[in-house]
C-alpha cells in the first residue's frame, strides 16, 4: 500500500519547499521528502543564511575594530565573542528552518522525513520509496513527481577531507576557534565569502586560484578591483595556482600546490565548486540518464525524459542559486497547474556578500565581445556618490551595458555596497526590456545609493552629471 499524493517533491531546500508551497497554493495535496531534520536545503541550514549571519557579525566586528574611529565613534576593549557569534548565527538559521515547517502545516504539505527514491511508475504514477534513518520505509505514489535534491560539495582530487582540518563551506561555518592560518583553495563565490569572514575575525587567509583571475564567469574588470579591494583587507591571494593535494597534518594541515612549496596550515576550506544530488535516487528505475556533468537533463518545462517527472535547481542546468531554484520551483509548479509558469534566465541576477558586494545582472562585457553584439558602456563610481561617502563605503562603481543601436540594457555590474539590493532594480528593468534612457529618466532618491545606478545610465549616453 502507498501514500497517494498529486505532487511529491523530493528535497526541501529553495527549490523544493518553495515549489511545494506554490503547488499548494494552486490546489494540490503535496508531499515533500527531506532527508535532514530541519527544512530549507543547504541555503538555509549550511549555505546562503548561515555565511550571511557571519559576514554581518565579522563585519560589525571588524568595524568596531578599524573603522568606528573614523566615525567618531570611540570603542575601547573590543573583544571577539565566537560561541555567542556561532550561537547568533545558529538561532536565525533555526527560526527560518522552523519558519518553514510553519508555512507547510499552513498549506498542509505532508513532510516525509528520509531519503526518497524512485522505484518505478505503473498506471500513470510514478512511486518513490522513503527510508528513514531507522531504516523503516515509506511507499508513496503521485502523477507528478518533482526532483529538488540540490547539490553539494564537489570533491577535489588528492584534497582529502576529513570534516575538521580539511573541508568544505560547512566546516567553515562553524570553526570552534579562529584559525591562524587557513587556506581557501579556489577564488571563487564561497571561497571569497568566508575567506573574508575568518580574515575579518584575525584569520591569515592565503586564497589558492588555479586560474589568472578571480570569480571566473563575472566581470572582469570589476573581479580585478574586487581582487585589489580585498587584498587591502588582507586576503592574500595566489593564482595561477593549482592544488593537488591536501591533509590533515598534526594539529593543522598542509595543501600541495603544482609547482609550489606545500603550504603548512591550521585549516583548509575548499570550495571549488558543487555537484549535482542525484546518487541514490535510483534515477534508472524510471529510465532517466545523467548528462556529462551528472545533472538531471530537462526541457523548457522542466520534464524529464520519464513522464510526469520534473527536476529543478541545482540538480539541472544553470547557475546554482537559491533564488534560481526558487523561481523554478514556482515555474514548475505552475506549469504543472495552469500550463504557464516563466523563468527569464537572462535576467538572473547573481550576488557575492564581500564586502563591497558584487552584484550581477545579465552579460558581461566579455560575453557580449565574444558574441559581436554592438554595446554602449556607462560606469559611474560610488566614490562620487554622497550616500556612499557618508556610509564610509566608496570603493567599487556601477557598470551598465546596453544595445549600442536598440539602447536595451543587456546587463548591469555592480561592485559596491549593498550591491545584492542594487542590482534588483536592474533585474526588474531588464526583465521589462527598459533602456539605459528608461532607467536615466526614472526619478532616483537622493540620497541613496541607487543613484550610482541612475548615474551609470546617464553615463552609457556620455551625460552623467556628478562626474
Ligand atoms: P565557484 O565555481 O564559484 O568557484 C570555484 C573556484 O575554484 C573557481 O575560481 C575555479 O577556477 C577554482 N578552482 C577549481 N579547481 C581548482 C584547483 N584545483 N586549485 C585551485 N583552484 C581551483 O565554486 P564555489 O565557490 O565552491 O561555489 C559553488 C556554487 O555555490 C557556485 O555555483 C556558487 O554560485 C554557489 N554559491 C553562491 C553563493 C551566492 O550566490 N552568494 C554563495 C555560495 C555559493
Amino acid at each position: 500500500m502507498s501514500t497517494q499524493h498529486d505532487l511529491i517533491v523530493i528535497g526541501a531546500g529553495p527549490g523544493g519547499y518553495v515549489a511545494a508551497i506554490r503547488a499548494a497554493q494552486l490546489g494540490l495535496n503535496v508531499g515533500c521528502v527531506e532527508l535532514e531534520p530541519a527544512l530549507g536545503g543547504t541555503c538555509l541550514r549550511v549555505g546562503c543564511i548561515p555565511s550571511k549571519a557571519l559576514l554581518e557579525a565579522s563585519e560589525r566586528f571588524h568595524e568596531a575594530q578599524h573603522a568606528l574611529a573614523s566615525f567618531g565613534v570611540r570603542a575601547s576593549g573590543v573583544e571577539l565573542d565566537l560561541p555567542t557569534m556561532l550561537a547568533r548565527k545558529d538561532t536565525i538559521v533555526e527560526g527560518l528552518t522552523s519558519g518553514i515547517a510553519g508555512l507547510f502545516k499552513k498549506h498542509k504539505i505532508t513532510r516525509y522525513f528520509g531519503h526518497g527514491r524512485f522505484t518505478g511508475q505503473a498506471g500513470g504514477d510514478t512511486q518513490v520509496v522513503v527510508r528513514a534513518d531507522d531504516g523503516a520505509e515509506t511507499a508513496l505514489s503521485a502523477p507528478r513527481v518533482i526532483i529538488a535534491t540540490g547539490s553539494r560539495l564537489a570533491p577535489l582530487r588528492g584534497v582529502e577531507l576529513d570534516g575538521d582540518r580539511v573541508g568544505g563551506s560547512t566546516e567553515a561555518l562553524s570553526y570552534p576557534e579562529v584559525p591562524k592560518h587557513l587556506v581557501v583553495i579556489g577564488a571563487g563565490v564561497i571561497g571569497l565569502e568566508l575567506g573574508s569572514v575568518w580574515s575579518r575575525l584575525g584569520a591569515q587567509v592565503t586564497v589558492l586560484e588555479y586560474l589568472d583571475r578571480i570569480l571566473p564567469g563575472m566581470d572582469e574588470e570589476l573581479a580585478r578591483e574586487a581582487k585589489r579591494v580585498f587584498e587591502k583587507q588582507g586576503l592574500v591571494f595566489r593564482l595561477g595556482s593549482r592544488v593537488t593535494g591536501a591533509r590533515q597534518e598534526g594539529e593543522g594541515a598542509v595543501v600541495e600546490v603544482d609547482g609550489a612549496e606545500p603550504i603548512h596550515c591550521d585549516r583548509v576550506l575548499l570550495s571549488t565548486g558543487r555537484l549535482p544530488n542525484t546518487e541514490g535516487l535510483a534515477l534508472d528505475t524510471i529510465g532517466v540518464a545523467l548528462d556529462e556533468r551528472g545533472r538531471v537533463p530537462v526541457g523548457a518545462h522542466f520534464e524529464t525524459s520519464a513522464p510526469g517527472v520534473y527536476a529543478i535547481g541545482d540538480v539541472i542546468r544553470g547557475p546554482m542559486l537559491a533564488h534560481k531554484a526558487e523561481d523554478e520551483g514556482v515555474a514548475c509548479a505552475e506549469y504543472l497547474v495552469t500550463g504557464y509558469g516563466h523563468v527569464n534566465y537572462d535576467a538572473i541576477p547573481s550576488v557575492v556578500y564581500t564586502h563591497p558586494e558584487i552584484a550581477c545582472v545579465g552579460r558581461t562585457e566579455e560575453e557580449l565581445k565574444e558574441a559581436g553584439v554592438p554595446y554602449r558602456k556607462g560606469s559611474f563610481p560610488f566614490m562620487a556618490n554622497g550616500r556612499a561617502r557618508a556610509l564610509g563605503s566608496t570603493e567599487g562603481r556601477v557598470k551598465m551595458l546596453a544595445h549600442a543601436e536598440t539602447d536595451r540594457v543587456l546587463g548591469v555590474h555592480i561592485l559596491g555596497p549593498r550591491a545584492g539590493d542594487l542590482i534588483a532594480e536592474c533585474a526588474v528593468a531588464m526583465e521589462y526590456g527598459a533602456s539605459s534612457e528608461d532607467i536615466a529618466r526614472a526619478c532616483h532618491a537622493h540620497p541613496t545609493l541607487a543613484e550610482v545606478v541612475k548615474e551609470a545610465a546617464l553615463a552609457v549616453d556620455k551625460r552623467p552629471i556628478h562626474i
